[in-house]
């Protein structure tokens, strides 16, 4: 089964633009779960534009599934928000203060010894490592040293080709990457651009993925045909 986790920034992101607390990304956790979602996910970045700190911790209590928090490890700040709020799944992104939108995965040859010390830290506290790679073979071989527990897939790539119409080579470096994976014994996350024209494929042509978060399409999508039923057409391409 490949778990959907629900991507919540875009909820914070419109609440913030107004002030006060509307719409609420405590609520939304909390329906994202009721209406069928098996995690949530948040990014909080250090200028906290759309995710807060507070949040992050206002939402832990009311996690049922999995809660999964992504960001840059190289931000102490984070480190110690993941140590003491303790979610399912940290992911570790390499993104620049300021980006708009993480845009690159960890170059895990270069980064190494740097990753195998991070990565402990939060294994050592029972919580569970992916890290963000992109669709590169000699990235994923790096990442099975790093001693992370899973990868996750950055997929804009895949995205912006299957909106093209070249799907088959849109996915050919995913499934090898991910065939790589998996002969390495890495579990194996996607995120990034996936929406409801493009996740069934990915989903078909690598069943064995473990997890996908998406955010920005699927809020979107909520906008015209609703939270609980975008939640459930999302489900359904996993099927
Ligand atoms: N995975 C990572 C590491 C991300 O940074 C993001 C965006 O916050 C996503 C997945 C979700 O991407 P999208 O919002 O395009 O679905």
């Amino acid at each position: 089964m490949t778990k959907l986790s629900v991507n919540i920034n875009k909820f914070a992101t419109l609440r913030n633009s107004r002030g006060g607390d509307n719409p609420s990304v405590v609520k939304a956790a909390i329906d994202a779960q009721k209406f069928g979602a098996d995690g949530v996910t948040v990014h909080p970045r250090p200028d906290e534009r759309h995710i807060t700190y507070k949040d992050v911790r206002d939402i832990r209590p009311i996690i049922t599934t999995e809660f999964n928090i992504e960001g840059n490890p190289t931000e102490q700040k984070f480190v110690d928000l993941v140590l003491e709020v303790k979610p399912h799944q940290v992911t570790l992104v390499p993104d620049a203060l300021g980006q708009l939108t993480s845009d690159h995965g960890w170059d895990t040859i270069k980064h190494k010894e740097y990753l195998v010390n991070i990565i402990s830290v939060f294994k050592n506290a029972g919580i569970r490592v992916s890290i963000f790679v992109d669709p590169i073979i000699g990235m994923v071989e790096g990442a099975a040293l790093t001693g992370t527990d899973r990868i996750e897939l950055y997929t804009e790539g895949y995205a912006r080709k299957f909106a093209s119409g070249n799907k088959e080579d849109a996915i050919a470096p995913y499934v090898a990457a991910a065939t790589k994976a998996k002969e390495l014994g890495l579990g194996l996350n996607a995120g990034h651009d996936l929406d409801l024209q493009n996740l069934a494929y990915f989903k078909q042509n690598i069943p064995w993925i473990d997890e996908v978060s998406i955010g920005h399409a699927l809020v979107c999508d909520a906008l015209y045909l609703g939270y609980e039923n975008t939640i459930q057409l999302y489900k359904r391409q996993l099927l």
